[in-house]
């Protein structure tokens, strides 16, 4: 028998497994559950055609699945070639009926093919995790920019390319950038990156991070996270940044900082969260110890230099899933994980729901304020407004059924008033 889908997936017989991944995620999703059963009543995104580039993992299925019952037509495509989750990719288009382009581990190739197939479908809002369908669209398929009436922005990257392109005058479309919520960042980019670093790290090599040296570069949300859980685990961390308020901040927060030179030679295991190109290279990888393992949680796979690296080595060898050995000519060995690439999601399973919760509540709620506030935008940037941010942190706590105070009208007087000084 043949399964009849629209998209590109690995293997079909996943599906049910993915139903079940799926299923699983959605206990800790009570906040895209409400939005989801919302959604099915007003429809505010009825026949609205929607792409998605986002990591496919049952998080994100979550997230369509409110998109779809909203009323819009969504299709799904992967936002990094190794990111996928099979099961959840084949359940997504022969269970739910919402057309998927994802296979874990495929080439850069078939990356951009599934995003051209994605938009072939001349979408209305982007929903981008890296800004590549609004790069795409701007550079190779301008004619489909006709349709578009907005876009929402997942991550710190993207966020930042797409500021780059608002300032170069050529952004086309109006964009809420989702990762500038505070209820996005402070929770997904800390202790969603925090913790899964860490567990891509541990699945991938079953290491005890106890009394190791731990190099986290960059001091953003990310490595913040990073470096509060490798403590967790007993590692000595060690932070090295380029901008003196995050050195100064990692520094007082009782970390040891110092240049990448210092600290290539004393780190077994680094953690690349900078978000920029070679921030591990061949100076670095001339001084590590052998054994030393690297990894990169940062969105794109440049912040290690593993051209360079490759040009280094004598020999390359897989030893086990997710974990490359180089040799170099004087015998040392440097270990890279996930091909260099987000070893949270490559390696594990990404950021845990609970949290995905929060940034796709806003992934939800900024397609609806696009959908009904478009005519008023200009071709810019925009933050989440507020309204959304506080109503994600309410419905998020309601959900954990934690309560707090609410201001007395002599509080609110007092916070309004600045004749009130000392008793
Ligand atoms: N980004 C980081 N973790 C993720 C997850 N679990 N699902 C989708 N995108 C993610």
């Amino acid at each position: 028998m043949t399964t009849q889908f629209v998209g590109d997936i690995a293997d079909a017989g996943l599906a049910r497994a993915g139903v079940a991944r799926i299923e699983w995620a959605a206990r800790e999703m009570p906040v895209i559950a409400q939005i989801r059963e919302r959604f099915a009543k007003e429809q505010p995104l009825k026949g609205i055609r929607v792409v998605a580039c986002l990591h496919v993992t049952s998080e994100t299925a979550n997230l369509m699945l409110a998109l779809r019952d909203g009323g819009a037509d969504v299709r799904l495509t992967a936002s990094n070639p190794l990111s996928t989750q099979d099961d959840v990719a084949a359940a997504l288009a022969i269970e739910y009926g919402i057309p998927t382009f994802a296979i874990k581990g495929e080439s850069n190739e078939t990356y951009y093919q599934h995003i051209t197939e994605a938009i072939s479908d001349r979408p209305q809002i982007t929903m981008d995790d890296g800004a590549d369908v609004v790069a795409i669209l701007h550079k190779e398929r301008r004619e489909l920019l006709a349709d578009i009436v907005g876009g929402t922005e997942e991550t710190t990257t993207g966020v930042i390319r797409l500021k780059a392109l608002a300032k170069s005058g050529q952004l086309e479309y109006p964009i809420v950038a989702v990762n500038e919520a505070n209820t996005k960042h402070f929770f997904d980019n800390r202790y969603g990156t925090g913790q899964s670093t860490i567990d891509g790290i541990i699945r991938a090599t079953n290491l005890l991070l106890a009394g190791k040296n731990l190099v986290v570069a960059g001091y953003g949300w990310c490595g913040k996270g990073v470096a509060m859980r490798a403590r967790g685990l007993g590692a000595q961390v060690i932070v090295t940044e380029v901008d003196p308020l995050r050195a100064l901040e990692a520094v007082m927060d009782g970390f040891r900082v110092m240049p990448i030179a210092e600290a290539a030679p004393l780190g077994d295991v680094f953690v690349t969260v900078t978000g920029d190109v070679n921030v591990i290279d061949t100076a670095s990888f001339e001084t590590m110890k052998s054994g030393a393992i690297m990894a990169n949680s940062g969105h794109f796979d440049a912040e290690i230099n593993l051209k360079a690296l490759n040009t280094m080595a004598e020999s390359r060898e897989t030893l086990k899933p997710f974990v490359e050995e180089y040799t170099l000519a004087d015998g040392r060995k440097l270990v890279v994980l996930a091909e260099g690439r987000l070893v949270n999601l490559g390696a594990a399973e990404g950021h845990p729901a609970s949290v995905m919760d929060m940034s796709f509540a806003n992934q939800a709620l900024s397609a609806e304020y696009m959908v009904n506030n478009h005519q008023h935008l200009e071709k810019q940037v925009y933050d989440v407004p507020r309204e959304i941010d506080d109503e994600v942190a309410r419905l998020k706590l309601a959900a954990m059924g934690i309560g707090i105070d609410v201001l007395t009208p002599e509080q609110e007087h007092y916070l309004n008033s600045w004749e009130l000084g000392t008793h």
